[in-house]
């Protein structure tokens, strides 16, 4: 018998219904959540980096490989997408793309100045 759990991304409210024990990004991607990698899930480029807001998520414990690529970070919660593996009903948040906050920055920048006028 094959155990589905469901994980659910934040901010966007997505969810994907996932056999037990696929990664974080394989989810996403199920889901049509953008997780930005280079490395193909091989842990080398940490640029899936997740936020799981609960420590007792469902997700598996961080593995050798995530611990030390994680370990000069000093942020709770933090987990690869592409080595974190779903077991149980989980909540994980995605941060805003880099490029895509550039933008909606200067947007509302252009806008609070067009207001000036
Ligand atoms: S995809 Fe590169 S570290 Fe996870």
């Amino acid at each position: 018998m094959t155990l589905n759990v469901t994980i659910t991304f934040l901010p966007s409210g997505r969810s994907a219904t996932v056999r037990a024990g696929t990664t974080v990004l394989e989810a996403a991607r199920r889901a049509g959540v953008p997780i930005r990698t280079r490395c193909d899930g091989k842990a080398a480029c940490l640029m899936c980096k997740v936020t799981a807001p609960n420590s007792s998520s469902g997700l598996s414990p961080l593995n050798d490989n995530e611990r030390h690529k994680l370990a000069g970070l000093d942020r709770s919660g933090t987990r690869l997408a592409c080595q974190a593996r779903v077991f149980g009903r989980t909540v994980v948040e995605v941060p805003e793309d880099p490029l895509r906050a550039a933008v909606r920055k200067q947007m509302m920048r252009q806008a609070e100045e067009d207001e000036l006028w």
